[in-house]
């Protein structure tokens, strides 16, 4: 897939998630495999424009990373206009403009999925980045539409594009359903109709597994696919999915091993670029994601919800290890009572 000037490979791209795809965990992403592009979260253009130093924080892409394109919220074309410069100004490779957020806090503004309701003042912000950041690609990340009495993602992917937008995401889902129901993925059809080809389409909802992906390029046309919640606490799905869209070759699921370690990396990377007391109280959720589905499982994630050091974190992990060693010669005891049993952090007591 090609994005403006850059080529994206494989064609599986790292969806943007606030609180989620910050530094730490798009690095890990890209450290597990191929993945063709990862985006920031959203980052506000009005704390650009009043410089604050928070928002600066978040320009925290690295080189390992790329390409990296940085997405902005905002409903002034003005002020999107000069946060773009600021951003690529920091090294980014590419503007995402997020036209899918729901929430009051960005929608009553005008911003996010709002735009969908007034398609003169989302050209007019595309239009602006476009024509401030001209060395970059811009990109869209569009909703369906705001509600289901109007369907505006194609006629508008259509208008962004003779703007001179670079590519479309289309969240299949109108942003009144927020996350509920399940994606239709036709719109994504729809809107690779109204494009006709001038520029990639990315389709986004509900890929969960290589399968997944598979169908909705087969049954959508689209060129990209994005993958949001599924790759949480799951950074290897991205490779995955590329190398089963490749090769047609299922990768196996790691191990509670390679879980271990990688939740391990994801929370030395985090504390490194946040400090320790911040970065604790977000890996008490993060952390969480990398254990489902296995004996022992519930317990570490209950016990990762006190976590305040770091200290704290690497002891629950070297006992989830300690006890999927023995596991598998003590079948026969209820789940998690070796841990529980075991466990002494203070953060616990
Ligand atoms: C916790 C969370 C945070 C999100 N933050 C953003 C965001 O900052 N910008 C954005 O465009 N979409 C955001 N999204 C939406 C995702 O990018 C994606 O469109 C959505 O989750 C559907 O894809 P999925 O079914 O693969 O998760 C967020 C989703 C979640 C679950």
């Amino acid at each position: 897939m090609q994005i403006g000037n850059i080529s994206i490979w494989p064609n599986i791209v790292l969806a943007p998630m606030a609180g989620i795809t910050s530094h730490p965990f798009r690095v890990l992403c890209k450290r597990h495999g191929r993945v063709g592009l990862v985006i920031t979260e959203l980052i506000s253009s009005q704390a650009i424009h009043y410089k604050n130093s928070k928002t600066y924080g978040m320009f925290d892409w690295t080189d390992e990373e790329r390409p990296v394109f940085c997405q902005l919220f905002g409903a002034d074309p003005a002020v999107m206009a000069e946060a773009a410069r600021v951003v690529v100004g920091h090294g980014a490779n590419g503007v995402d403009i997020n036209m899918g957020c729901w929430v009051p806090k960005v929608a009553k503004t005008g911003a996010g999925a709002a735009l969908l309701k007034d398609l003169c003042q989302a050209e007019a912000v595309v239009e602006a980045v476009v024509k401030a950041v001209p060395d970059v690609p811009v990109t869209v990340k569009v909703r369906s539409g705001w509600d289901s009495a109007d369907e505006t993602a194609p006629r508008f992917a259509r208008a962004a594009a003779e703007i001179g937008a670079r590519a479309v995401t289309v969240h299949a889902r109108f942003a009144s359903q927020g996350f509920t129901g399940t994606a239709d993925w036709s719109v994504i059809a729809r809107v690779r109709e109204a494009v006709d080809g001038r520029i990639p389409v990315i389709g986004n909802g509900d890929v969960e597994t290589p399968q997944d992906a598979r169908r909705m390029l087969a049954e959508t046309g689209c060129d990209g696919v994005m993958i949001g919640r599924a790759a949480m606490g799951n950074p290897w799905l991205l490779s995955q999915i590329g190398l089963f869209l490749e090769t047609g070759v299922l990768s196996p699921e790691p191990t509670i091993f390679e879980r271990l370690q990688v939740a391990r990396d994801h929370a030395r990377l985090q504390c490194e670029v946040q400090g320790e007391a911040i970065a604790c109280r977000e890996l008490r959720g993060l952390l969480g994601h990398y254990f489902k589905n296995f004996h022992g499982a519930s317990y570490i994630r209950s016990a990762l919800t006190g976590v305040k050091t770091l200290a704290d974190i690497e002891k629950i992990l070297d006992e989830g290890a300690e006890y999927a060693m023995k596991r598998p010669q003590e079948e026969s005891d209820p789940e998690e009572t070796i841990l529980r049993d075991t466990h002494t952090s203070p953060v616990n007591a």
